[in-house]
């Protein structure tokens, strides 16, 4: 038996309820990757999901819970009762603009991190990306940077930091520079060394939730962060 199926068996053993998951970004690309991912998984019994908008899905396992972010205050109750919390928000500058970016992907996050932490959540996955870094001169990396250290200051007993490269996905929504990027990458790039589908990020998160050997690179002991070739590593083991 494997390491990873013999973890599996442990965690569902740990409760006869199973975990209860809860994602932000679920009508995003990554995030419907990851709720089908956690659809399929018995070790989950229940999948809050918590966004702007309903997810177009019907599951007895999933619970919509609908929120202003803007005023996330008065919606403290909509971060209670999950084990795991999934991050998959954002936006891009082109939708939102500089500061509407930022807003999106620095400040709901770090705020729904902390009202997940004060509702008991015990371990938290941040999906940020790969150059992260909050001395860089792009407001994209230095964004992710800046959330990423926002949220290891909530403290969570778990967080579990993804940088991927660029998403691999038949998006929805009309990004034409993504695109162009994904067509050019798909070309050569064949070990997936700048690139990763979204439902290999999906797996990743799945797998590392159930897997406690996982960590890969800690900053602290409870801090993994999980490169592109990392999450490639644990998503299509
Ligand atoms: N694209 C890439 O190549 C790439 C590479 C590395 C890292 N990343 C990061 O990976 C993460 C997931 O990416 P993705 O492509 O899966 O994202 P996505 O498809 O754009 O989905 C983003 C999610 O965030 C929500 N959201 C966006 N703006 C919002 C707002 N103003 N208020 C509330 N919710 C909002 C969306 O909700 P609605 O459906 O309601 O809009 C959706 O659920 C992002 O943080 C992204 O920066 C992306």
């Amino acid at each position: 038996m494997t390491k990873r199926k013999a973890n599996m068996i442990k965690v569902n053993n740990m409760s006869s309820e199973g975990i209860t998951a809860l994602v932000l970004g679920a009508t995003g690309e990554v995030g419907k990757s990851l709720v089908q991912e956690l659809l399929k998984n018995a070790a989950f019994s229940r999948i809050i999901v918590v966004g702007r908008r309903k997810l177009d899905l019907e599951d007895e396992k999933v619970e919509n819970r609908i929120v202003d972010f803007e005023k996330l205050d008065e919606h403290k109750e909509a971060f209670q009762d999950a084990q795991v919390g999934f991050c998959c928000l954002g936006t891009t500058r082109g939708k939102a603009g500089a500061k509407g970016f930022v807003r999106v992907d620095r400040d709901y996050v770090s705020q729904s991190a902390k009202f997940l932490k004060e509702g008991g959540c015990s371990h938290f996955h941040l999906i940020s990306s790969q150059g992260a870094n909050k001395n860089s001169t792009f407001l994209y990396t230095k964004t992710k940077g800046e959330t990423e250290d926002l949220v290891k200051e909530v403290g969570f007993p778990r967080l579990s930091i993804y940088r991927p490269a660029l998403l691999l996905c038949d998006r929805e929504e009309s990004r034409p520079l993504e695109k162009i990027a994904q067509i050019v990458v798909r070309g050569f790039d064949w070990r997936n060394k700048i690139s990763i589908p979204t439902y290999t990020v999906a797996n990743a998160m799945v797998a590392n939730t159930l897997d406690s050997q996982a960590t890969v690179k800690s900053e602290e002991t409870k801090v993994e962060i999980f490169e592109n070739n990392d999450i490639l590593r644990l998503g299509i083991d």
